[in-house]
């Protein structure tokens, strides 16, 4: 991976996760942004809280780097909780899955991330689990096995994963409560970096706070991976002072724009444009072209270019829009279609 690409990819790198750690908000009150997920959370946690009964089971659906994670141990917290944490692709026989829950205790929380990578077999396990807090075994085989069915104590799954759709309907329809995270508001992110500034000792203006934000794809996790590459460059080249200027030229280095578009995304755009007149380009091809990985610029390039409205798709394949040809300062009648 190239740097850029790195600095501007949503999914979490592993230098990371214990930087992560430290910057997470543990408390509903100090999650910022999501707020009608976190109302609807916050009633639920309350209303569970004074049945002295566990939550129901919480589905968390969004983009990488949004605060999934985060929630996940929020609500944990919130419910004085005890957590445990897996993964959907680290669970690999049916006998993982039943090692896990035995071991679970009356209250707490089993987070699954990537929970649509759970393998089928696993899966069929976790429905007696979620619905009647049963785990079915086994005994035997052949005509002579018999199903013995175990009791769990009352516990609570939650699970993430980036599109509800990756998930089979039987395991969607299993969980109570399910919340989409929505990308961020400026506004929003620009609390985000001060938040985490302040926890970093970061001393930064509310302007530096606004640039880097303007940057972040509206990503949290993005936006504290540039607030520390900041903090190096100005600590490097200005004495630790962190200025607009400092700023702006750290960008430049980082080959940022004030979009928050790297050299891909831009190159992206590029090819479309000047190769393809425009579009519309299937994806292979467009990946070809860009000597991107089909799955990389499907899932880290595209979603903030079509939400930025400098791609569109179509059944024919990937367009550039007016904005993109605007942006890139490239003419529309130049390539003739629009
Ligand atoms: N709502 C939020 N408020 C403050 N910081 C956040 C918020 N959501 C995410 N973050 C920060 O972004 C980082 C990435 O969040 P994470 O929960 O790991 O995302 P995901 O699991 O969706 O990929 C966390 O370390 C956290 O510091
Ligand atoms: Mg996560």
């Amino acid at each position: 991976m190239s740097e850029n690409q790195r600095l501007l990819d949503p999914e979490e790198t592993t230098e990371e996760s214990a930087l992560e750690t430290t910057l997470r908000p543990r408390f509903l009150r100090e999650y910022i942004g999501q707020e009608s997920v976190k109302a609807n959370l916050e009633i639920a946690i309350m209303a569970a809280k004074q049945r002295k009964e566990p939550i129901e089971h919480v589905l968390l659906y969004g983009a990488p780097g949004l605060g999934k994670t985060t929630l996940a141990h929020v609500i944990a917290n919130e419910l004085g909780a005890n957590i445990r944490v897996t993964s959907g692709p680290a669970i690999e026989k049916g006998g993982d899955l039943a090692a896990i829950l035995s071991n679970l205790e009356e209250g707490d929380v089993l987070f699954i991330d990537e929970i649509h990578r759970l393998p089928k077999a696993v899966e069929e396990i976790l429905y007696p689990a979620m619905e009647d807090y049963a785990l079915d075994i086994i005994m035997g085989k052949g005509p002579s096995a018999r199903t013995l069915r175990l009791d769990l104590p009352k516990f609570t799954i939650i699970g993430a994963t980036t599109l509800a759709s990756l998930l089979s309907a039987p395991l969607r329809d299993r969980f109570g409560l399910s919340h989409h995270l929505e990308f961020y508001q400026a506004a929003e992110m620009e609390k985000i970096i001060a938040r985490s500034a302040k926890i970093l000792n970061i001393d930064l203006s509310g302007e530096t706070a606004t640039a880097i934000a303007g940057r972040s794809r509206r990503t949290p996790r993005i936006a504290n991976r540039l607030l520390k590459r900041v903090r190096d460059y100005c600590q490097v080249r200005n004495s630790g002072d962190i200025s607009l200027d400092a700023c702006q030229q750290a960008f430049a280095l980082l080959a940022v724009d004030h979009l928050g578009l790297d050299a891909v995304d831009r190159k992206i755009l590029e090819v479309l444009i000047d190769k393809f007149r425009g579009g519309p380009v299937g994806l292979n091809t467009l990946a070809a072209a860009t000597g991107e990985e089909i799955d990389t610029l499907e899932n880290i390039y595209e979603p903030y270019l079509l939400q930025l409205g400098f791609l569109d798709r179509s059944p024919r394949g990937r367009l550039a829009t007016a904005s993109a040809y605007e942006h890139l300062g490239k003419k529309l009648n130049e390539n003739g279609l629009l």
